[in-house]
């Protein structure tokens, strides 16, 4: 376990939206570089970087082209050597994102695997013995090449789904994980890795880290059985280089050798009950909102014995959002904010802050889809850094920018933020200073629930020798404490009378 994810608050930053520095109305790497000491001004000492590799950009850069050359329009290879140089000057560590599962249909690999006449890539997909021979409970194409075959896709049209074999095979045309070309794609795959480990890069998320082998059981134990020999391979060569999984199944991720895993809004509903459940009649029912509708007793339900079974081999990482999900703020006001990113910054794990999440960005409801983001598309506009043209983000013509940006009076700006002392921003900001200083808000550091009562309010939990209050409602809510305290960090107002705690409204607190 590299020591530094203990200490760790990540910053995800979508490259296309993030600092645009030639003009060309795309944000590049370059501009990420610039972007650092803000990276660093806002507590985050860790990046993870949307894939930035060479493709078509039919997913946003999901489809990858060439795993090991850096998209034209974000610059060059030597580009990204230098942004994890100069990263590095200032502590912070970088994570790319290793797409496993599938590639783009303009790989090269998959250009010969379509071929008609066998050649070394043909078993690097999946296919079927005939173009009329479709892939039951998968999704697949025929008649696009000249080999007489479907192929498997792993997610779009574009993405082509890599060959690591079948644990449950029915048929002919399905190898077993242990073929010699299932052996090559996780090679190949292994391979890409070092390669970005030795120019100095500090680790990856994983994509879809679940979706390797086909027809596995249900414990995924044959795609698990890959996890394990990659980060043996780390334990290794690169003890010091973090594996982060999209599976939202820590209790498989983590046993498979991965060091955090995301909790997102898929596979258990925990996240949204957070932030965004307003899917049952009775209005929004997510616990962070201020209507007092919520019920923590639903999160905890699924996070709990996620946590109690995973705690002492990785983390579970919470998020603002991500580039798939509507940003926070679409269902959550600036000061409902303050108190869930209060929230998921104290909790256990290693936790990300989403670009633009940390001055309350808004979801952008209208926008175009742009490559394959259709509804995520809205969660992807350009950093809003200041009032200038383009709210700083580029020099270009409006209408030449990737996405719009908000058009909004009142859209915010990191610019106007810095100045208010009672803004997210400030906020998101103490926060992170205060996690860096108190050992006790460390990743692995101890956790367990104080108060916890259906319907009620406040959600009190211990952090080592911390308590800490949650109340989102706009009533007032006590709770006992296990003994005399002191505040150490507050929104809102809360007050201490012997061992009783009194929170107002909408407040958090952190005491000792
Ligand atoms: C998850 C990624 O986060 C998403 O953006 C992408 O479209 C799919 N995986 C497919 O790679
Ligand atoms: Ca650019």
């Amino acid at each position: 376990m590299p020591a530094w994810l203990k200490d760790a608050v990540f910053y995800e930053i979508y490259p296309q939206s993030f600092k645009d520095t030639n003009g060309d109305g795309i944000g590049d790497i370059e501009g990420i570089i610039e972007k650092l000491d803000y990276v660093t001004s806002l507590g985050c000492n860790a990046l993870w970087i949307n894939p930035c590799f060479d493709s078509p950009f039919k997913d946003a850069g999901y489809d990858v082209r060439d795993y090991k050359k850096v998209a034209p329009r974000y610059g060059t290879n030597e580009d990204l050597y230098r942004l994890f140089a100069e990263a590095h000057k200032k502590g912070i560590h970088v994570l790319l994102d290793l797409v496993p599962g599938h590639t783009s249909e303009e790989h090269e690999w998959f250009l010969e695997s379509k071929k008609a006449d066998r050649n070394q890539y043909s078993d690097r997909y999946v296919w079927t013995g005939s173009a009329f021979q479709g892939i039951g409970g998968h999704p697949y194409i025929g008649g696009e090449a000249d080999r007489d075959g479907c192929y498997m896709l792993n997610f779009f049209k574009c993405q082509p789904a890599l060959n690591y074999g079948f644990l449950n095979r029915t048929e002919d045309w399905q190898m077993a994980p242990d073929e010699p070309a299932c052996i090559e794609t996780r090679e190949a795959m292994k391979d890409i890795m070092r390669f970005w480990l030795d120019k100095g890069c500090d680790g990856f998320r994983v994509d879809m880290a679940d979706s390797l082998v086909k027809e596995d059981d249900e414990n995924k134990s044959a795609t698990g059985a890959i996890w394990k020999e990659v980060r043996e391979m780390l334990d290794n060569d690169y003890p010091e280089a973090a594996l982060i999984s999209e599976w939202s199944n820590p209790l498989l991720a983590l046993k498979y050798g991965f060091h955090a895993d995301f909790y997102l809004d898929h596979h258990g509903n925990g996240y949204n009950t957070l932030i965004r459940d307003n899917e049952t009649p009775g209005g929004d029912h997510s616990f962070l909102k201020k209507d007092g509708n919520g019920d923590i007793i639903r999160f905890l339900n699924d996070y709990l014995p996620k946590y109690d079974k995973t705690s002492d081999v990785g983390y579970i990482s919470f998020i603002t959002c991500n580039h798939d999900t509507p940003r926070p703020r679409r269902t959550l006001s600036y000061e409902e904010l303050k108190v869930a990113y209060a929230m998921f910054l104290t909790l256990p794990g290693v936790p990300f802050i989403y670009y633009g999440d940390e001055i309350g960005m808004r979801y952008l409801e209208d926008v175009h889809t742009k490559e394959g983001g259709y509804a995520r598309t809205g969660s992807r506009t350009p950093m809003q850094w200041d009032n200038s043209a383009n709210k700083g983000f580029s020099t270009a013509p409006a209408d030449r920018l990737y996405l719009p940006v908000d058009p909004a009076d009142d859209a915010p700006t990191v610019a106007d933020q810095e100045k208010d002392p009672s803004s997210l921003l400030n906020t998101v900001k103490a926060l992170t200073a205060l996690r860096h200083n108190e050992p006790d808000l460390k990743a692995d550091a101890e956790f367990e629930v104080v108060y916890a009562e259906k319907d009620e309010f406040p959600f009190v939990f211990k952090r080592g020798n911390l308590i800490i209050g949650v109340n989102p409602s706009e009533k007032k809510a006590s709770a006992t404490l296990p003994r005399k305290m002191e505040k150490v960090f507050e929104i809102g107002n809360v007050h201490l009378s012997d061992a009783s705690l009194i929170m107002e409204p909408q407040s958090f607190c952190v005491l000792r």
